[in-house]
């Protein structure tokens, strides 16, 4: 099962969804299937990132023992705070560390005082790269009881989903500056597309399509960037003649944008490079009603590496400590992240409890017109996936 924009899950089997163990039985050796215990990181991060993961893992660990799943948290403390006492994000073996995981969770990083380009290039982008989660997928739904500040609006109406290229593209090391504070100062910063990249996200894309109503937007913008975006174009529209059952329609970037407020409730799947669905997947989350809900999947397909979930909001040192966060991204990516790791009914329950909380403002935060606090929102989804 998918949910609305949810991960698929790997076509193999994850390593040890169930692993067999004979237990001696007088001759005739009985198979039992012993799940084996998944292992997620956790990386809470900085300001609201503990918060709302610490929530995050309260509500699944109800969950777990209602479907007898067998997860274990393993903590990591990599965070802005941690490059203010040691000059690193992470540890230098943080990498080899992840990989032993199944899957990871991730708050948000960044704090004022340190750079946004150490907290993003410190951790979040060496993790993508060198786990090759070249697929950043972030869903959107206008949920009952959460304002959209879209005039009509309807709940159900809007379900889409935004696939992003997460590896290359625009956010390259490629270029540099020179004749630095002369009145002929430069920058030049290249971007990246491969035809394996873009092939591969294509293909994600249009997988995803066809397991929901089979309408595939590429978003493009091949009148002005005149290499690189007749590219992916034409690599798109290749992969897409392998799966007739879905429709690809190629749009401009800013078009695109304009009819996203305009008339969202059009869209199915959405793919992207990594800049334009950057920008894209922002405007749809602020079109869902808020970022304190929106969710996203650093996915390897392959599952040859550990997949990484985080809500899409940053770490919001506004209201850091306050009690006030909106667990609800961190809980929809924790949904991602079940069905990714082969617990589609688990998840499904969890996303239904997501519902059933919006729906209410005593169980809805104040950032969507509620009155909960973030121990509240917490409080409730344990109720209901624990019932
Ligand atoms: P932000 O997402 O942290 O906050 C933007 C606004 O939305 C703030 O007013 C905040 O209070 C509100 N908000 C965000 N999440 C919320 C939640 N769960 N519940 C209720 N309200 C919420 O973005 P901002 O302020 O631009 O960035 C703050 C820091 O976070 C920066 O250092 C930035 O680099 C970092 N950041 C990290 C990301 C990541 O780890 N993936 C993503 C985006 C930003
Ligand atoms: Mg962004």
């Amino acid at each position: 099962m998918v949910e609305p924009g949810g991960a698929p899950a790997p076509s193999e089997s994850r390593p040890g969804e169930e692993g067999r163990t004979s237990t001696a039985g007088g001759g005739s050796a009985i198979l039992a299937r012993v799940p084996r215990t998944q292992q997620i990181g956790v990386i809470g991060g900085d300001g609201i990132g503990p918060e709302v993961v610490g929530a995050a893992r309260e509500v699944v660990d109800v969950l777990a023992r209602a479907h007898s799943l067998s997860l274990e948290w393993v903590e990591h403390d990599w965070s802005c705070r941690r490059y203010a006492e040691t000059g690193a994000m992470m540890p230098d073996d943080a990498l080899g560390t992840l990989a032993e995981h199944d899957a990871i969770l991730l708050g948000a990083v960044g704090w004022p005082g340190v750079p946004d380009h150490v907290s993003l290039w410190g951790l979040l982008i060496p993790i993508r790269r060198a786990f090759r989660q070249y697929v950043n997928q972030r869903p959107m739904s206008v949920f009952e009881g959460v304002p959209s500040p879209l005039v009509g609006a309807r709940p159900g109406e809007i379900d889409l989903v935004v696939v992003r290229e997460n590896v290359e593209g625009e956010y390259s090391e490629i270029g540099g500056r020179m004749h630095r504070g002369l009145p002929e100062e430069m920058a030049v910063q290249e971007s990246v597309f491969t035809r394996l990249g873009v092939s591969r996200i294509a293909d994600h894309a249009l997988e995803l399509a066809d397991q929901r109503r089979g309408l595939l937007t590429s978003a493009t913008k091949s009148n002005g960037i005149i290499h690189t975006m007749p590219f992916w174009d034409e690599v798109v529209a290749e992969r897409a003649a392998e799966h007739p059952d879905v429709t690809l329609e190629s749009e401009l970037v800013d078009a695109l944008a304009a009819k996203l407020v305009l008339q969202p409730q059009h869209y199915d799947v959405i793919v992207a490079s990594n800049l334009l669905g950057d920008i894209l997947s922002d405007l749809t989350a602020a079109v869902a009603g808020g970022i304190g809900i929106a969710p996203s999947a650093n996915l390897d397909p392959t599952g040859e590496h550990p997949s990484m979930f985080e809500p899409v909001h940053g770490s919001a040192p506004d209201i850091a400590g306050k009690g006030v966060a909106n667990p609800v991204g961190a809980l929809w990516s924790a949904v991602m992240l079940l069905d990714h790791l082969g617990h589609a009914e688990a998840a499904g329950v969890l996303m239904e409890a997501i519902r059933t909380s919006l729906r209410d403002p005593a169980t809805r935060t104040r950032d969507l017109g509620g009155t909960a606090s973030t121990a509240d929102v917490t409080a409730a989804l344990c109720r209901l996936v624990g019932a």
